[in-house]
């Protein structure tokens, strides 16, 4: 397959984009560039002796996405593309309201006008709102009590696929929700790269680890779980790519939705000491306020995607955080470029990213 990943530039994306390389599909890359970066893909070519087609264009803007990818064949559409800070979401909805469901309708236009059904979306374990059972499967309500404009926007984006799946027969659409996304390529080459201060746990760890950051904050630790921190089913990056080739194989006419997680759950303080363990470093932290809109527990129940995709995770929590540490520590300023600042001595050197944080010190 020529497969076409919007967004995979980022994260996820350039992961999957290895993934589907490996196993022999050609893959095209369209992303603005606004959260990702075109080092990644330089390092998945590297990594895979293969080539990516990038294509530069906002998918916001329908007219120029359908320009610059018009000479640009493929066979099904994976999307990631999007914006997905929860908190900013809350102090900006009108923006992650607009790039998240204009990419989407831009996307289903190109792909109506060229005859592409085959379509991979990055939905999300948020989309069900509040767990009512331990562990949560696909059968779950979803869409009654979301606390933000990115949930809202998960949830809009697969009514609209699935109202344009209905009109399109021929379409064939898999909705894929992810719990905890972590972790890195084993060779350390690529990773999370998040701009700024990270909102999730384990680039926060990771980056405390580092030296980059004092302390973790962890958020609340009176919840109903066994030790009063939050748990939730972290899903190592790798696993995740798989799953997506997994969902390429065996979309078939309609719209099938899975899970993809674990279906284990790790506590805050289980994730600090794990990541300690395989770092061998401090991960100095306070007990903090809950963070406004968090939940106590949530895992997946992964057996859908196991018995029809014939796919499940193969690797641990404690994988994922060595990965992250092999990553972090290589690049300890993720995609971007460090400046050496010589202070007093040149024995005492700090590494300052351009966004001037110290990020070692020796
Ligand atoms: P990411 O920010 O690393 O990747 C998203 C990519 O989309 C970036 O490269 C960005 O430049 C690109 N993009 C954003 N707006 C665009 C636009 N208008 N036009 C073209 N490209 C645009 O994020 P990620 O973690 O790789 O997430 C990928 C997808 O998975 C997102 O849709 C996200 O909502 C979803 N998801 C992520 C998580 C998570 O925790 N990382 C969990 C569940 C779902
Ligand atoms: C995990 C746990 C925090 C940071 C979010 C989105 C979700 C999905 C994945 C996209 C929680 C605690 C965190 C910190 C902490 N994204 N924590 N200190 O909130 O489960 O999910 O990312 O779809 O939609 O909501 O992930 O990594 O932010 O938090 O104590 O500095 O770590 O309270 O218990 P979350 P997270």
């Amino acid at each position: 397959m020529r497969v076409l990943l919007t967004g995979g530039a980022g994260y996820i994306g350039s992961h999957t984009a290895l993934v589907l390389l490996e196993q022999g599909h050609d893959v095209v890359v369209v992303d603005d560039l606004s959260n990702g970066n075109r080092i990644a893909l330089d390092r998945v070519e590297e990594l895979t002796g293969r080539s990516v087609t990038f294509v530069q264009a906002d998918l916001t803007n329908t007219t120029a996405t359908r320009v610059t990818l018009a000479n640009t064949n493929f066979d099904a559409v994976v999307h990631f593309a999007g914006l997905k800070a929860v908190g900013e979401s809350v102090e900006q909805p009108v923006r992650y309201y607009r790039t998240n469901l204009a990419s989407t309708l831009t996307l289903l236009d190109i792909m109506a006008e060229r005859q592409i059904n085959t379509l991979v979306f990055s939905s999300s374990a948020t989309v069900y709102g509040e767990p009512q059972t331990p562990l949560v499967a696909e059968t779950h309500h979803t869409g009654v009590g979301l606390t933000n404009p990115y949930g809202w926007s998960k949830y809009m984006n697969e009514q609209i696929i699935t109202d344009a799946a209905v009109a399109r027969p021929d379409m064939s659409v898999v909705l894929l929700r992810y719990f905890n996304p972590v972790g890195a390529h084993p060779s350390g080459r690529i990773g999370e790269d998040p701009a700024g201060i990270p909102n999730n746990l384990l680039p926060f760890i990771a980056q405390v680890a580092v030296g980059r950051r004092d302390k973790l904050s962890v958020f609340g630790d009176d919840y109903d779980t066994p030790d009063g921190t939050g748990v939730r089913d972290y899903i190592h990056v790798m696993d995740l790519a798989e799953g997506h080739v997994a969902a390429l194989n065996y979309a078939s006419c309609g719209v099938q939705t899975y899970n993809l997680g674990s279906g284990v759950g790790t506590s805050v303080l289980e994730a600090v000491r794990a990541f300690e363990a395989v770092s061998n470093r401090p991960v100095p932290y306070q007990i903090s306020p809950r963070r406004s809109g968090d939940l106590a527990t949530v895992v997946a129940d992964p057996r859908l995607a196991q018995e029809k995709l014939k796919w499940q995770t193969t690797r641990t929590f404690a994988d994922a955080c060595r990965d992250a540490w092999n990553w972090q520590s290589q690049n300890p300023a993720g995609y971007g470029e460090t400046v050496r600042v010589v202070i007093g001595s040149p024995a005492a050197t700090v590494e300052r990213t351009l966004d001037d944080k110290a990020i070692s010190t020796r």
